[in-house]
């Protein structure tokens, strides 16, 4: 394969300076794009909504296309502005104020991008969970953020146990209301009933607009709180990286349950006013290339799991639609393959552009920029604003070519502020002033970064994170389970799987329907994509002698790998 770097093919890029923009650089200088630079007060709802519904150039523009196999729809920034509007004005009539958690619950679709703003304008604090969690995961989620207003769907509410969830208020329904006695709020009767006017709520660069939960490698799922400053960098990324124009038709795949979906499915894109696609439903590869065509997409933003599928069903596929819109690719999740850069040069005449962030980081850190040469296999270089390094375990500087942590220097706009409840998990990530990311890389001679691996045991399967201590828990919960050590085992499509190594009680014996039992066990109490694809039953779980399960160990044995240091293994 060639490896060869391979340059931009469109001057039709901004920052094509890299270098002397990296130097004069201030995240302060992007304040005058926005308004609030003027007032002093802040609102993203504003900036990203009702800035272009006020403006008579903008205001009928479509927003948001949804697009799903059931259903299709489009909304104008006046529109939504206006739905918006109303669910705040819901929120406000029972009660919800600035800083209050405000969960959201549901599939994709147009009335969640309005509860989603509505709640912004409110002042509160929006939380998506994915419409894949069962009961566990929500209950873990909503307990730990004491959220007081739940919005989700008849299909869904079944896996939220409202008995144990004291601060919960309300529950708002879209959609079809359920019969069961529950006492409900319907979305829509109370939506048509409210004014499509709100005083919005003014708040603070650093008030808090977001909470998303992620998987370490121990405990529960963290809440990662973001706050409104944010929007400089979405801001600054939506131009740099995505390169959004007025004309453009953008598509993010990612679900707002997970960051990508929220920072470039939401935010990036709309505080530059532009047409945003949102599609519902399942992928594959016909639908995926249908929606690009139909909807004339111009740039878009996926995950390598995904690109991958495509270059499995292949490239004649992809030649019986028109593309011919398509402008400029980007990935984010896992590591971009070359082999799926090369893939993408015959196939769309285009490069892909990798871009290294994490739900922690809130925004995009290190990238390849349009107007750079692409290294494939590399994630590029930082942005502007961004000094990225790799530091050993007290956090000083290794040279070009070494392999360590992958650090950025902390203080950057779109950075968690907090751990919701856990002050010393926030502070567990820094050292010496370096935001440390959990990820092993190493920088070449030109300022080119590559990614290793994961330093702990989180696993990432199809751009999804996953961690082990959740499917052991899981595991350990059914009666046959004695014990479940989880690793990420390596995968083409997917990138790794999840595979759960169990030991059964007394009782038990193995039967592949006893295994399956477990797995459906496990997805249906956690959720699908944390599901094992594998489980193997042994003797034992190799532990530390002081009780951690030595999934290091585990992963080695499954790949065939030497043991390494096994000084720590109980007897
Ligand atoms: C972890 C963060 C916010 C992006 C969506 C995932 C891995 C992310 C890349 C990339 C290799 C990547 C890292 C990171 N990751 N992007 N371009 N190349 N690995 O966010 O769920 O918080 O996961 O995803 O391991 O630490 P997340």
């Amino acid at each position: 394969m060639d490896m060869q770097a391979i340059a931009s093919k469109n001057g039709n890029f901004n920052l094509k300076d890299y270098e002397g923009t990296r130097e004069t650089f201030r995240w302060e200088d992007v304040n005058k794009h926005f308004t609030w630079n003027d007032t002093g007060k802040v609102n993203m709802a504003y900036e990203a909504l009702d800035r272009h519904a006020e403006d008579s150039k903008t205001k009928d523009k479509i927003a948001l296309i949804y697009s799903a196999p059931e259903r299709e729809a489009k909304k104008t920034f006046s529109e939504l502005s206006k739905e918006s509007n109303k669910f705040a004005n819901v929120l406000k009539k029972y009660g919800i104020e600035k800083g209050d958690r405000v969960f959201l619950f549901m599939p994709r679709s147009p009335e969640f991008y309005a509860a989603f703003f509505g709640i912004l304008k409110i002042g509160a604090v929006a939380g998506p969970l994915f419409e894949a969690f069962m009961e566990q995961a929500v209950r873990d989620r909503l307990q730990d953020s004491e959220a007081k207003v739940l919005i989700t769907t008849k299909e869904l509410i079944a896996r939220v146990p409202q008995e144990e969830l004291p601060h919960l208020e309300k529950v708002i329904i879209v959609g079809e209301v359920p019969d069961d006695q529950g006492n409900y709020i319907d979305y829509k009767e109370e939506v048509d009933g409210a004014s499509d006017q709100f005083d919005m709520v003014w708040v603070d660069l650093e008030d808090g607009m977001l909470l998303h939960y992620t998987s370490g490698s121990t405990g529960k799922p963290k809440g990662v709180y973001h706050v409104h400053n944010a929007m400089i960098q979405h801001y600054a990324t939506g131009e740099w990286v995505l390169d959004l124009k007025e004309d453009d038709v953008y598509w993010c795949t990612a679900d707002p349950g997970w960051v990508t979906g929220t920072s470039y499915g939401i935010f990036a894109p709309w505080l530059h006013g532009v047409t945003n696609v949102i599609r519902g439903g399942r992928f594959t590869p016909d639908d995926w290339y249908h929606t690009l065509e139909k909807y004339q997409v111009s740039v878009w933003y996926t995950a390598p799991t995904a690109l991958r599928m495509l270059v499995s069903h292949g490239e004649e596929k992809l030649r019986s639609y028109d593309l011919t819109a398509l402008r400029h690719l980007m990935s984010v999740g896992e590591p971009l393959n070359p082999e799926v850069i090369t893939w993408g040069l015959a196939a769309f005449n285009l490069r892909i552009h990798d871009t290294w962030w994490m739900t922690e980081t809130g925004a995009q850190l290190i990238v390849n920029l349009p107007a750079l040469e692409i290294r494939p296999g590399s994630m590029g270089k930082p942005i502007p604003g961004i000094e990225a390094a790799i530091v050993d375990n007290e956090g000083n500087e290794l040279p070009p070519n070494q392999m360590g942590n992958l650090a950025i220097k902390e203080g950057w706009p779109a950075m968690m502020r907090q751990i919701w409840n856990n002050p010393s998990k926030y502070e567990s990530y820094f050292i010496n002033g370096w935001y440390v990311s959990g990820d092993s890389a190493y920088r070449d001679e030109d300022g080119y970064f590559w990614f290793q691996g994961r330093l702990d045991d989180v696993i990432n399967t199809s751009g999804e994170r996953v961690g082990p201590f959740e499917v052991e828990s899981k595991l350990i919960e059914h009666p046959a389970v004695a014990e479940a050590g989880v690793i990420g085992k390596p995968h083409p499509e997917r990138g790794e799987i999840i595979k759960a190594f169990i030991t059964l009680n007394d009782k038990y014996t193995e039967t592949p329907e006893l295994l399956e039992e477990i797995r459906v066990f496990v997805k249906t109490g956690l959720s699908a994509h944390a599901a094992p694809r594998e489980i193997e039953v042994k003797d034992s779980i190799p532990k530390t002698r002081s009780g951690k399960i030595m999934r290091r160990l585990l992963k080695s044995w499954e790949l065939g790998l030497p043991t390494g240091d096994t000084s720590t293994l109980e007897e």
